[in-house]
């Protein structure tokens, strides 16, 4: 089968490489229609993180069940199913409680797995041809329709996207008539922005510095702010101030909530050309108000090989502890349970309410994988979300 491989920083290649197979009676081999390229890939692309030349990349997988094995009832040939990025066995502990990002049994030794992802098991990506997919009476989540319908897009953003961007409200405990400031435009913060408006957030603000992805913020709904006019915590706060705070509220002129959907690769605001990995943490702290709340989304690698002045090889950074302990704050971190939110999002897409392919701005083939990795890695050409089509 063709895959898209990882073979050094800044490279990678599409080629032929053994077709993905049934290894045990619980897998399903799944033929991909879309799957999309995504923040997480780049840390990888970038040299951070110790990716092995030759890992097949790619998490986040929408196609067609071509194959099961024989413990397999729920998901037969020729359905169509996304896969979550985080794989999970279903029955441990930690998934019987819905956290299947903490899966116990998936990874020998630790806790949790992706698909095509240094350090997180020795599952094969999805940005190829086919997918082997473990324990997929779990895994594989049925949809309606036939691929390339139009509802393609939204779908494969299941996968992670979507379900990454809803899973940071939660952590950020977005509620009707909160007031949230998103750090990100890529995927994730837009559909973190999209995620809090659905669920009835009174006013959401989104930073970054491209214009194209600050444009697709405001189609949803959110005030786009671009760090490079200013310092966006006094720039929120006065936006907020200018629109009218409540009577006895003038001190509130934060936010409720707060999300980073950046992570360690975030871009100091002084220096954009450089990277800061406390920026967002430390405009949060600065920005959320007593008794708010925070969601970190954004990756903060265990293993990062290059790290800025800030930062440090083992991920740790400073923090401003005593700001968030004086103001009370929740902070909120992880990866995404992906399964508890896939039938719920799957939902509002097909009832109308969401409509996160608004992030897809790319499309190709396997053999363009090159070319968008190279693009989306200098933010360059407008990509906000690209997915390939095998
Ligand atoms: N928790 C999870 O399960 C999970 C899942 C998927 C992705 N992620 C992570 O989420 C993050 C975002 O992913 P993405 O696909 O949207 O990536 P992306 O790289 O496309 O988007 C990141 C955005 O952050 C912006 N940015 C950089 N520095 C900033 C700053 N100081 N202030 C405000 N914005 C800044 C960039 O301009 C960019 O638009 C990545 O770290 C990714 O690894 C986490
Ligand atoms: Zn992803
Ligand atoms: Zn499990």
């Amino acid at each position: 089968m063709k895959a898209v491989v990882y073979d050094g920083t800044r490279r990678v290649s599409v080629h032929e490489v053994e077709d993905a197979a049934l290894l045990e009676p619980t897998d399903a081999l799944v033929r991909i229609t879309s799957s999309a390229l995504c923040g997480t890939d780049l840390h990888m692309y970038d040299g951070r993180t110790g990716a092995e030349p030759g890992l097949v990349l790619g998490h986040e997988p929408l196609g067609l069940v071509e194959r099961t094995g024989a413990a397999v009832t729920r998901v037969g040939r020729g359905d169509r199913v996304v896969m979550p990025t985080h794989l999970f066995c279903g029955v441990c502990p930690n998934c019987a409680r819905g956290l299947t990002a903490a899966c116990s049994r998936i990874r020998p030794g630790a806790f949790g797995a992706a698909y095509g992802y240094a350090g997180m098991g020795p599952y094969r990506g999805a940005q190829a041809e086919l997918l082997r997919v473990p324990y997929a009476d779990a895994n594989c989540v049925t949809l309606p329709g036939e691929p390339g319908d139009r509802y393609e897009d939204a779908f494969v953003l299941l996968a992670d996207a979507f379900v990454t961007g809803w899973h940071a409200t939660e952590l950020a405990r977005v509620g009707p008539g909160d007031t949230v400031a998103v750090f990100g435009a890529g995927a994730i913060g837009l559909l973190a922005a999209h995620s809090a408006v659905i669920r009835g957030a009174g006013q959401v603000y989104v930073v970054d510095h491209i214009a194209e992805r600050l444009a697709v913020a405001a189609e949803f709904g959110a005030v786009p702010v671009d760090f490079t006019d200013g310092d966006p915590v006094r720039r929120i706060r006065e936006h907020r101030r200018e629109r009218g705070l409540p009577p006895g509220e003038e001190g509130m002129d934060g936010v409720d909530c707060g999300i980073d959907a950046v992570g360690f690769q975030a871009r100091d605001r002084e220096t954009p050309g450089r990277e800061n990995p406390r920026q967002v943490v430390d405009d949060l702290a600065r920005l959320v108000n007593p008794a708010g709340s925070l969601g970190v989304a954004g990756v903060f690698a265990a293993k990062d090989l290059d790290p800025a002045p800030e930062g440090h090889h083992d991920g740790s950074i400073r923090v401003p502890w005593a700001t968030l302990f004086d103001k009370g704050v929740h902070v909120g971190f992880g990866r995404t349970h992906d399964r508890r939110y896939t039938r719920l999002l799957r939902d509002l897409v097909l009832n109308g309410r969401a409509q996160p392919e608004k992030v897809v701005t790319h499309h190709g083939s396997l053999a363009d994988a090159p070319g968008l990795y190279d693009a989306f890695d200098r933010r360059a050409d407008g990509i906000v979300k690209a997915v390939l089509r095998p």
